[in-house]
């Protein structure tokens, strides 16, 4: 019953678009319109400067993180935890709320896992500015640190491996038009303005 009262919420929290409703504070163009479409951080970042894509990553962070551990004070099973997870990146990817036109659940899915530690916590966004400091791509350092999630995961904590898999393939699908655009050279980098 609480499990069940917590995938619920954990969706449902997660199904707040804060890119979206942070744009329109700000009178930022729609993310989901302009720039990659994509009511994420980078894209804010893209489309109105470093203070709104700050908000909207640390609220992205927060809608994995806080169903999770409400989860987990609760003393739901370690197995649900995961699934609890996915059920907040669910809600970023298709929200309920935004018409199921959702992000990449990038950073909601790294809110998810602070839980877990801050070994795999700093592993992960150690991963991910490698990458960025190396290549300036957002999404590719998005593709390697999710598709080395789950081996981080099984020499830090294995039990949570299968859902943290389950987690990266979800990325990885929604990271499909980026993935063309690395390879044919047309996606924007971190700092560049518009996607060509
Ligand atoms: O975290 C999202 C990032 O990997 C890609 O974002 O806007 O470049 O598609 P965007």
């Amino acid at each position: 019953m609480l499990t069940g009262v917590m995938l619920i919420f954990a969706y449902l929290f997660g199904s707040i678009s804060s890119a979206v409703l942070i744009c329109r504070v700000f009178r930022i163009p729609d993310p989901r319109e302009f720039g990659s479409k994509n009511p994420g951080a980078t894209n804010v970042l893209r489309l109105g400067g470093k203070i709104p894509a700050i908000l909207v990553l640390c609220f992205d962070i927060l809608k994995g993180t806080i169903p999770v551990w409400g989860a987990y004070f609760l003393k739901i099973d370690p197995l649900m935890l995961g699934l609890i997870g996915v059920a907040a990146c669910l809600g970023h990817i298709y929200p309920i709320f935004f018409h199921f036109k959702g992000g990449k659940a990038v950073a909601t899915a790294f809110g998810t896992l602070l839980p877990i530690g801050l070994s795999l916590a700093g592993l992960l966004i150690a991963t991910w500015i490698a990458i960025v400091w190396l290549t300036r791509y957002s999404s590719l350092a998005a593709l390697i640190t999710v598709g080395l999630a789950p081996l981080y995961t099984w020499l830090i904590k294995p039990l949570y491996t299968l859902p943290v898999s389950m987690l990266a393939l979800l990325i990885i699908f929604r990271h499909s038009a980026n993935i063309v655009r690395l390879i044919k050279g047309t996606e924007p980098k971190v700092g560049q303005k518009k996607s060509q």
